[in-house]
């Protein structure tokens, strides 16, 4: 029997978090959602990449577009409904735009954590997920990495924010027992839900490889640009742990089950396949399994960008009894799917298409 009821999830309109409401809402948990809007689709009205998720699971989600730096909205959405557990996505995430805007990534990513921290105090609420991410390693020392490598040495701002919240997770819960926090570090997210409904849309400008690499395949984009074909890897181009999205939402459902049974303070797990595979195989196995052919241009190295990055997650195999199931093929043809079935990505307009239920009526 469960105890927890209702998640409240941060940046829920987004890519990863729209997946995971997926998954919690089939899991049978209640979902709060909030974003907003800085980086997903939607408007006053709501999303519709969590009105497809209704459409999904034929479940209910509750919904406020709101800001975590706006502390008095936070506090009122907690006012009305008693949450259990938070899952927080939501954080603007964009290296190259990090680089250039460090104050508004250290306000957004640092002060919404700081704001959601004390409302949920404030609110006796002391569970939560955190998307972490595997930038906090930096350059590996060696590979697969595991979470005891060193972490901190990173190159780009946004992946700065991510390690500075990790700091301040661990002096919370060592100052205050009460807490018990997951913190996920993701390897490389890719993929869409299989049904084609809900895919990776962003607002902002990407530079995602498998978003790149499908305009490139529908013809919206002329060229994919590699960066870098001289890396000492087998085939020159970078190798990273790509990782479906729906086996990395499937990890925070895991996630909640160990908080919900235990008290571990803080804890941190690696979310990825434990296998590395080169820009140039994913490419391949793209073109592959979706009969298309994507045109490379090779440029030079990008700063910062390391060579090879892949996880060991043993520890999050054996602690949150969790596993990938999902292949490369199954990875590309998801994306295919979502991005053949939407070409445009959401319906911009959501006034004719949302029905979420919104939480200030
Ligand atoms: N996608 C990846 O490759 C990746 C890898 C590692 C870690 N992560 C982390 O996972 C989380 C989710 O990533 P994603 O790929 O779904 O990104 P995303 O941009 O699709 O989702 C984040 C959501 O948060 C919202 N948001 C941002 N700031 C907000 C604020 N102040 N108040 C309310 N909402 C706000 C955005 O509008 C967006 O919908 C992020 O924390 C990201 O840093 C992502």
């Amino acid at each position: 029997m469960t105890r927890f009821k209702t998640i409240l999830v941060t940046g829920g309109a987004g890519y990863i978090g729209s997946h995971c409401v997926v998954d919690l809402l089939e899991a049978g948990y209640e979902v709060v959602a909030i974003d907003n809007f800085a980086n997903a689709v939607g408007d006053d009205q709501g999303s519709p990449a969590l009105q497809r998720a209704e459409q999904i699971t034929g479940k209910n989600i509750t919904f406020y577009k709101a800001d975590l730096l706006d502390k008095p909205q936070i506090n009122d959405i907690f006012d009305k409904h008693e949450v259990d557990c938070v899952i927080h996505f939501a954080a603007l995430k964009a290296v190259g735009e990090s680089m250039q805007q460090p104050l508004l990534y250290y306000q957004n990513n640092l002060l919404g954590m700081l704001n959601l921290l004390e409302v949920m105090r404030s609110h006796n609420c002391f569970q939560m997920v955190f998307s972490s991410s595997c930038t906090v390693y930096g350059e590996p020392e060696h590979l697969p990495i595991t979470e005891t490598h060193p972490t901190g040495k990173i190159t780009n701002v946004y992946g700065r924010t991510k390690y500075f919240i990790e700091e301040m997770l661990k002096d919370l819960s060592a100052a205050e027992k009460r807490w018990n926090i997951i913190s996920l570090r993701y390897f490389n997210p890719v993929g869409a839900h299989p049904s084609g409904l809900i895919g990776e849309d962003p607002t902002k400008e990407f530079t995602n490889l498998m978003p790149f690499m499908a305009q490139v395949a529908l013809g919206k984009k002329p060229v994919l640009t590699v960066f870098g074909n001289d890396y000492n890897t087998p085939d020159g181009t970078g190798i990273r742990d790509y990782i479906h999205v729906m086996d990395l939402a499937n990890g925070h459902v895991a996630a909640l089950k160990l908080l919900n049974d235990n008290q571990v303070g803080l804890k941190v797990y690696n979310l990825g396949t434990g296998k590395g595979v080169s820009v140039k195989e994913l490419v391949d196995v793209f073109e592959r399994v979706t009969d298309t052919k994507i045109p490379l241009q090779y440029v030079s190295r990008r700063l910062g960008d390391i060579t090879a990055m892949w996880a060991d997650a043993t520890l999050a195999r054996d602690e949150l009894g969790w596993t990938t199931k999902y292949t490369i093929e199954e990875m590309c043809t998801d994306f295919w799917r979502w991005q053949t079935m939407n070409p445009d990505g959401y319906p911009k307009n959501t006034k004719t298409t949302v029905i979420i239920s919104n939480g200030n009526s």
